[in-house]
């Protein structure tokens, strides 16, 4: 019942040309697999061209943050009224790179959680431990945090616009990945959290994906795992053929 999403994250890379040929190599790479979402989630500044270029294609576009307020004196940020004025659908919220390097909290995770969900944008919504905590045992405890924490506030009714990808850090953009059986159990504790949250028939609706050095080649093995649900994809998303075959991957 649950579809596959499968969501590329190009993080800082092409600009609006090399979005534009991006799409039109991928599309009909994965024209008539219908078995999954397809989502691109592009730099703000190559949002309007990859809406623009994926037209009438089943691709979908999100952007890779937003800020909880509507507007004002907020320099260098955007709005989620603004990423739907360009044609976003999708929103990454909480990605590890952000709590790292740009100061991100749960607390903020929750306010551009609730403010993207209340402005009608669809949440990709990241969490997952570092290696010291994997290595200490407490990789439950911390995603059972984030998501109670990342969620507060977020009604039954919202949850059907909130994907969870769960990314163990030590496996974002290392060649490390989690093994399929790893990456299965983590996404089952988070699904067991919402149920404890929200009741078994939104826990067993919500899409949980894995992030962490998915590629074309472990695709299969990791979406083959009752609680993978699809693959939030870093490095191998700018790669219009290796991103085809996790895509092909879904609709096996
Ligand atoms: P990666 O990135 O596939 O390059 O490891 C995944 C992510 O950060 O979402």
């Amino acid at each position: 019942m649950r579809r596959y999403v499968i969501a590329g994250n190009w993080k800082m890379n092409n600009t609006p040309d090399a979005t534009r040929a991006f799409a039109e190599a991928l599309a009909p790479k994965i024209a008539g697999k219908d078995g999954c979402d397809v989502v691109l989630c592009v730099p703000f500044v190559d949002i309007a061209a990859a809406v623009e270029a994926t037209r009438g294609t089943r691709i979908r576009v999100g952007a890779q943050n937003v800020h909880y307020e509507p507007k004002g004196a907020y320099t260098g940020e955007i709005s989620a009224e603004m990423l739907l004025a360009v044609g976003a659908e999708y929103v990454i919220i909480g990605h590890s790179e952000r709590r790292t390097y740009f100061g991100e909290t749960d607390a903020t995770v929750n306010l551009r959680t609730k403010a993207a969900l209340a402005a009608g944008l669809k949440v990709i919504l990241c969490v997952g431990e570092v290696k010291e905590q994997r290595l200490s045992g407490i990789t439950d405890e911390v995603v059972r945090m984030q998501i109670k924490l990342d969620l507060a506030g977020v009604t039954a009714e919202e949850m059907k616009n909130v994907i969870i990808a769960y990314e163990p850090v030590w496996a974002i953009g290392t060649g490390l990945t989690a093994t399929p059986e790893q990456a299965d159990e983590t996404c089952g504790v988070i699904r067991r959290v919402l149920g404890e949250l929200y009741g078994a028939e939104i826990a067993g609706a919500t899409v949980i994906q894995y992030g962490g050095s998915m590629n074309e080649k472990n695709a299969a093995d990791l979406l083959g795992k009752e609680n993978v649900d699809g693959g939030l994809i870093g490095g191998a998303s700018l790669k219009p053929d290796a991103f085809a075959v996790i895509v092909e991957a879904a609709n096996a």
